[in-house]
């Protein structure tokens, strides 16, 4: 057995169970899941028609590269969204949702003859970095995000020797759980470390198209075309549509920037037979081709979030995030609870399930950032998560008293 997979940690959902064994829900409550970041929004029915109407597709093996008209589908995407000029042929690749790909890329890119090889991801920060860097013979350093800053990645704790061992950045804007966006001040630091220490940088944007700002959140490429690095040297941009188009079961993404890379990556993913198939990419094109029913959907989150933070921030430290669909609120230091304590009495007396911070977040130096925080995920309709704020809310005031 591969002795890498011993140093794989169980899932938060998993966790979660465990913490929850023995637990019984408050049976005056139904129950409401702000657990999981699971989009809950229905799928636009074109997109169903769209798969449907292609079952022919699954007559032929597909090409892991994709059909052209997908790859450029994909481009025509990033040229309106950020304006850039991909070349649909060497500079973007499909993928079945970005988590395969995170993990794919690292075993693809992660030399383990190194003596060794870091790689290192945000803290608090989405589970798949670790373990894709752990099963590539590499150690994950985790850098905390800093609440002063809205919960910017404090890179600068980064010691000099980890950077210079350094192949692999998971970077991830917006942030999961924190909602941060990076500003191009921060990509511009980024670029200078990678470009010292010829590390690659895999910029996770799966949370791209849910924001509350006026302007849409600031992508890895489009940042490295503002500061002139139009060859996106070791970038590589990873975009989904499961939040951006209500359909995480569809399994759909893709892969954009270094050339180089990519090339190796498509290598990688033939051996590992992670071709798309046909009917997903069918169902693809007509989901990048449209923008009607991404803008619906921010428009729901939206008027969600604005329903709700109000309602919490009486009780809880929140405010609205950049982006994203997660609320990382502090668990108040009055209710003398931790954060495992708060999502198990919760459960026990409103049925509401939220995520622990410290399931999602690593101990470093002593201290998990993750530690009294809870997230969590306006995923389902807005009627529930304003029912959901308001039992939290009466959680929080009958502790406080
Ligand atoms: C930060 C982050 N990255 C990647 C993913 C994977 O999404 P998908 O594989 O559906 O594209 C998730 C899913 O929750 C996520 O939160």
């Amino acid at each position: 057995m591969n002795p890498l997979l011993s140093k794989l940690q169980p899932y938060p959902f998993e966790r979660l169970r465990q913490l929850f064994a023995g637990v019984t829900p408050s049976p005056y409550h139904s129950p409401i899941s702000l657990g999981i970041g699971e989009p809950k929004h229905p799928t636009p029915e074109f997109i169903k028609s769209a798969l449907v109407n292609s079952l022919e597709g699954l007559a032929g093996y597909p090409a892991t590269a994709g059909e052209p008209r997908l790859r450029e589908a994909m481009a025509a995407w990033v040229k309106r969204r950020y304006d850039l000029d991909l070349n649909p042929a060497t500079q973007i690749l499909p993928v079945n949702g970005s988590r395969e790909a995170l993990f794919a890329f690292a075993q693809t890119v992660i030399d383990p003859r190194w003596p060794t090889p870091a790689v290192v991801c945000p803290n608090p920060f989405y589970q798949i970095y670790e373990g894709a860097a752990l099963l590539a013979g590499a150690d994950p350093y985790f850098a905390p995000s800093d609440p002063a800053r809205n919960f910017a990645v404090d890179w600068d704790s980064v010691p000099a020797d980890t950077w210079a061992r350094t192949q692999l950045l998971f970077v991830c804007s917006p942030g999961n759980p924190t909602g941060a966006v990076m500003p191009l001040s921060e990509w511009q630091k980024l670029f200078e470390l990678s470009d010292r220490h010829g590390f690659i940088i895999a910029s996770d944007e799966c949370y791209s198209e849910i924001y509350f700002r006026d302007e849409p959140p600031l992508g890895g490429l489009e940042a490295a075309k503002k500061l002139g690095r139009d060859d996106f040297r070791n970038l590589v941009a990873f975009t989904s549509l499961s939040k951006r188009s209500n359909v995480p079961g569809l399994r759909s993404g893709f892969v954009a920037g270094d050339a180089a890379i990519l090339k190796q990556f498509l290598l990688y993913r033939t051996y590992h037979g992670s071709a798309m198939s046909p009917v997903v990419q069918a169902a693809s094109i007509a989901a990048w081709n449209d923008e009607t029913h991404v803008v619906e959907n921010r428009v729901l989150y939206r008027k969600k979030f604005a329903q709700v933070t109000p309602i919490l921030a009486g009780v809880l430290d929140v405010a609205l995030p950049d982006a994203g669909f997660y609320l990382w609120a502090r668990v108040p230091e009055a209710l003398g609870l931790s954060d495992t304590g708060f999502a198990r009495e919760l459960l026990a007396q409103y049925n509401v399930t939220v995520l622990p911070g410290s399931y999602l977040a690593r101990e470093v130096g002593g201290f998990n950032p993750g530690t009294q925080r809870i997230r969590m995920a306006l995923v389902a309709d807005a009627a529930e998560c304003v029912e959901a704020a308001l039992r939290i809310v009466n959680f929080v005031q009958s502790r406080s008293r």
